[in-house]
Formats: structure tokens, C-alpha cells, sequence
């Protein structure tokens, strides 16, 4: 085994690294407008149930198979069970896709961080869609291949300080900064929502988050949306949490760290909540129109609804330096750890050290991302693989490594052992049932319904010609697995230990 794989120095060093990967742009963006739109208040029941049924279970699943298998995802599955090392590839290649668009969202959020100190927010003529990312809709977005000046710009400058974390390393690199961008990206958040809570209409935007709809409980697909912001907002079961497991020390209590790190997930989404919700108050009320109307979620809310409230809001230009500073943060700390799950992967499978297999990963990784997102094809591109990667990358090697896990390779019982050995808490027959039963089934119902969704529904997805959709759509997420198989296939170097550690 390699000497130098690297170490976190504690379990504080790596609550920090995983708390920057698990907050990200989900609990920013994605969470306020899914709690919303599925019962308001009332979302907590489900959120809870998920986060304690499948969440936090999958959680201990990920840092078990890292720390007791000790290595990268291609490594930790196959000291499992040899013949499981594709699922290993295929989560690594899942995080190459996600890799290569999300440096494109944080380098608009740089974009967008330094427009709001200047405040002619009002007069940018064509905004996010139009002058700046110049990307055009549907068919049309298909057919135009031209860079973006100002968003290559801000594209190189991410990549290069994701190739200095990363050839850094773990202690140096992703630990160190973490420990810096995730404090402060906690105080500046808090700062924009005590700020976006003293907005005029703050109140209403608020009451309108947390009005319970009770009777939204009744509707299945609540419970379906609250599973799968659980399974997105904690970056499980993609080799990210199992990766910087394998890191930590032998004696270390990981359920302890699972729940400081789940927990302070969802405190940080329900603070996104209440600041976004705040703002879009705010937005309501000077447009005279009810809450309901202005709620959007994703780019729409970041890059539209954003910029809007940064123009009208008095000393906006401070909220949006928080606010897309805070996406910046939050970003880059999530970028890192799915970069980390390649870096790591290739370092194992080919012997490398940390340098040289951190560059060997990282400059043609930015080299592809910055040749193909910086463009005026980006956000239909970026649009459509991170709806495929997400609904059939992530769910998908998710469904498959917890039923061949559980069913296949049969590794529940080691797994609860090695929790056990040093956790703060016994795991027993409720960890089980929710790894065995409530995670297949959700994540499978999941899976059939966006089928169903895809399919059954519009025909193509967000107006895309049919060869978009099955190029970067179903061909991209079919080749994620095929490319997972034949990676497993290539030999290992002679002198790496492919048996269990102990
Ligand atoms: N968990 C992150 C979030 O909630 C998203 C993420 C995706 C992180 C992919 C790492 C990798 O935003
Ligand atoms: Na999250």
C-alpha cells in the first residue's frame, strides 16, 4: 500500500471536509423551493424521517466501507468482493461529469460576486440568460458553439485553485481549506440572513415557508422529494463520503461524526431557507404579488431571482457579495471532495503519489471542462447531464452497491461491527432495516418514477432535440456504468494489497 495516501490530522479535520462537501448548492438552492413545494412546514416530518431512515444510515454505510476497506471507492469495493470493483469506477466516473459542469456554476457565482459590488444591477440588459451566459433556449442552445469571454475567465481561475487544493493534498490541501471556507462561508450566510430577514415583506416570505400544509403528508410524492433532497444534500453513496473515510485514523467514532455532519447539513439548509425565503418576501412585496409567484429554485433563483433583489433591495450590493460569495464557498468545498474521489482512485489503481496523480487528474479534467462549459452551449449541456448524473448516476450506482452490499456480498453484519467498535451509539436491527428495505425501495421508486417522468411525460426533456437528450443524457449516464466495467477490468499494479487490511 501506498505510503503517502494522506491522513486527515483528526476527526475534526474531516468533519470540516465532509460538512464542506455535504453543504453545497442543494441547500442553498435546491432546498428552500423542494421544502416549499412539498407541504411548507410540514416538509420537517418527511425531512426527518428521511434523514434518519436512509440519510444518516447511508451515511455510516459510506464511512464504513472507506475506513474499514481503507481506500478509494475502485479499492474499498473491491477488497469487499472482487468482482464489485465497477461500482468503485462507476461512482468515480459520475463524479468526472458532476466535476466537470459544477466548476462552471462556481465560476458564475465568481462572475456574480464581483457584479454586485458594481451596482448597475439594473441596467444589465439582457441578464443571466441573455448577455451574460448568452445562452440560447431549447433546439436553438443546440446549434451555437462559442465561448464566453467573461465566464472563461472566472472558469480558469476555479480550476486553477481546485489544482493547488488538490495537489496540496489532503491535510494541506482539502482539510486546511475547508477548515477556513466552511467558518467563514457560515458567517457570511448568517450575516445575509439576519441582513435579507430586515427586508420590507421579509415576514411574508418567511410565513409562507413555514405554513404547514399538513395534507400534503397524505401525497406520496412528498415523501419521494424529501428522500431524494436527503440522498443529494448529503452527498451519499457516490464515493465522496467513502473516500474521505478511508482517510481518517483507525481509532475514530463514526457515527458520532455522522451525525454532527448530517445534522449540521440540515441546520444549514433550514437557514437557507429562511434567508431565501426572507428575500423572496421581499421580491413579493415590490412586485406586489403573492409568494407563491416569484418561488423558483436552481439557476433561476441563484442568476434571476437573485440579481432582481440585489437591484431593488436597499445596500444590495452587500447581499449579493454574501450571497453569491456563500455560493462560491459552498461550491468550491463540494468541488473539491468530488474531485478528490478521481484523485484518489487513480492513485490507487495506478500506484501514482499524491503530486503526480493529483495532475494527472486535474489538468485534463479542467482542460475538458473549461474547452466545453464556458460556452454558449454550457447550461444546456450542464442542464442536461446533471439531470441524467442525478436521476440515473447517482440513484442508479446508489441502488445497485446497497442491494449488492446487503444481498450480494452480504456485509451488513461487518459493517455494523466495525460502526460499532468505536461509535458513539450502537447500531442494531433499526440501521439494518433502513439499509436493507426503506433504501432499496425508495431509491427504486425513485428511480421508476423519473423513468416514468422521462419517458411517459413531455417526450424530450426541457425542450432539447431528441439527439441532445440521448447523447448527454442516456448515453452519457449508459456509459458512466460500461466505462465502470472496463476501468475494472485494467490490472492492478503488482505490489498493491487488494486484500482486506485489518
Ligand atoms: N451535497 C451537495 C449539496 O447539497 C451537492 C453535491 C453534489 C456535493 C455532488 C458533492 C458532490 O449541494
Ligand atoms: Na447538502
Amino acid at each position: 500500500p501506498r505510503a503517502d495516501r494522506g491522513a486527515f490530522s483528526g476527526r475534526t479535520a474531516f468533519i470540516f471536509a465532509a460538512i464542506g462537501s455535504a453543504v453545497g448548492l442543494g441547500n442553498i438552492w435546491r432546498f428552500p423551493a423542494v421544502a416549499y413545494d412539498n407541504g411548507g412546514g410540514a416538509f420537517i416530518l418527511p425531512y426527518l424521517v428521511a434523514l434518519l431512515t436512509a440519510g444518516i444510515p447511508l451515511l455510516f454505510i459510506d464511512y464504513a466501507i472507506g475506513h474499514r476497506w481503507r481506500g478509494s471507492p475502485p479499492m474499498a469495493w473491491r477488497r469487499l468482493a472482487r468482482w464489485t470493483e465497477f461500482i468503485g469506477w462507476w461512482q468515480v466516473l459520475i463524479c468526472v461529469v458532476i466535476a466537470a459542469y459544477y466548476a462552471l456554476i462556481v465560476a458564475w457565482a465568481a462572475n456574480y460576486t464581483i457584479f454586485s459590488v458594481d451596482t448597475r444591477w439594473g441596467d444589465d440588459p439582457g441578464g443571466f440568460f441573455g448577455s451574460f451566459t448568452q445562452a440560447l433556449e431549447g433546439a436553438d442552445a443546440t446549434i451555437a458553439f462559442d465561448y464566453v469571454p467573461a465566464v472563461l475567465i472566472t472558469c480558469i481561475l476555479v480550476w486553477v485553485a481546485i489544482v493547488l487544493v488538490m495537489v496540496l493534498g489532503v491535510h494541506n490541501g482539502i482539510s486546511k481549506s475547508a477548515i477556513v471556507f466552511i467558518p467563514l462561508l457560515v458567517i457570511m450566510f448568517v450575516i445575509l440572513v439576519v441582513r435579507a430577514m430586515m427586508l420590507p415583506g421579509a415576514f411574508t416570505g418567511l410565513d409562507a415557508f413555514f405554513r404547514p400544509n399538513w395534507g400534503a403528508l397524505l401525497n406520496p410524492g412528498v415523501w419521494v422529494a424529501a428522500y431524494g433532497q436527503i440522498f443529494f444534500s448529503l452527498s451519499v453513496a457516490f464515493g465522496i463520503m467513502l473516500t474521505y473515510a478511508s482517510y481518517l485514523k483507525k481509532n475514530t467514532d463514526l457515527t458520532g461524526s455522522g451525525l454532527v455532519v448530517g445534522f449540521a447539513n440540515s441546520s444549514f439548509e433550514i437557514l437557507a431557507g429562511i434567508g431565501v425565503f426572507s428575500a423572496l418576501g421581499f421580491m413579493a412585496q415590490a412586485q406586489g404579488v403573492e409568494v407563491g409567484e416569484v418561488v423558483t429554485s436552481g439557476i433561476g433563483l441563484a442568476f434571476v431571482a437573485f440579481p432582481a433583489i440585489i437591484g431593488e433591495a436597499p445596500g444590495g450590493a452587500l447581499i449579493g457579495v454574501l450571497f453569491f460569495g456563500s455560493l462560491v464557498l459552498a461550491g468550491f468545498t463540494s468541488l473539491v471532495s468530488i474531485v478528490e474521489v478521481v484523485i484518489s482512485s487513480i492513485a490507487d489503481k495506478f500506484g501514482l503519489s499524491r503530486v503526480p496523480a493529483a495532475l494527472l487528474v486535474t489538468v485534463p479534467l479542467a482542460l475538458f471542462s473549461i474547452a466545453v462549459f464556458p460556452t454558449t452551449m454550457g447550461l444546456s449541456l450542464l442542464d442536461t447531464m446533471d439531470n441524467w448524473v442525478n436521476q440515473y448516476g447517482i440513484v442508479g450506482a446508489a441502488l445497485v452497491g446497497t442491494i449488492v452490499l446487503v444481498y450480494l456480498v452480504k456485509a451488513l453484519p461487518t459493517l455494523r461491527d466495525h460502526l460499532n467498535l468505536r461509535g458513539t451509539f450502537p447500531l442494531g436491527k433499526a440501521w439494518s432495516i433502513a439499509v436493507a428495505v426503506i433504501v432499496p425501495i425508495v431509491l427504486g421508486v425513485s428511480l421508476i418514477a423519473s423513468t416514468v417522468g422521462l419517458i411517459g411525460g413531455e417526450g424530450t426533456y426541457s425542450d432539447y432535440p431528441w439527439w441532445f437528450n440521448f447523447t448527454f443524457g442516456w448515453l452519457m449516464a449508459l456509459s458512466l456504468v460500461v466505462g465502470g466495467a472496463v476501468l475494472s477490468l485494467l490490472p492492478w499494479p503488482k505490489n498493491s494489497n487488494l486484500h482486506r487490511p485489518d
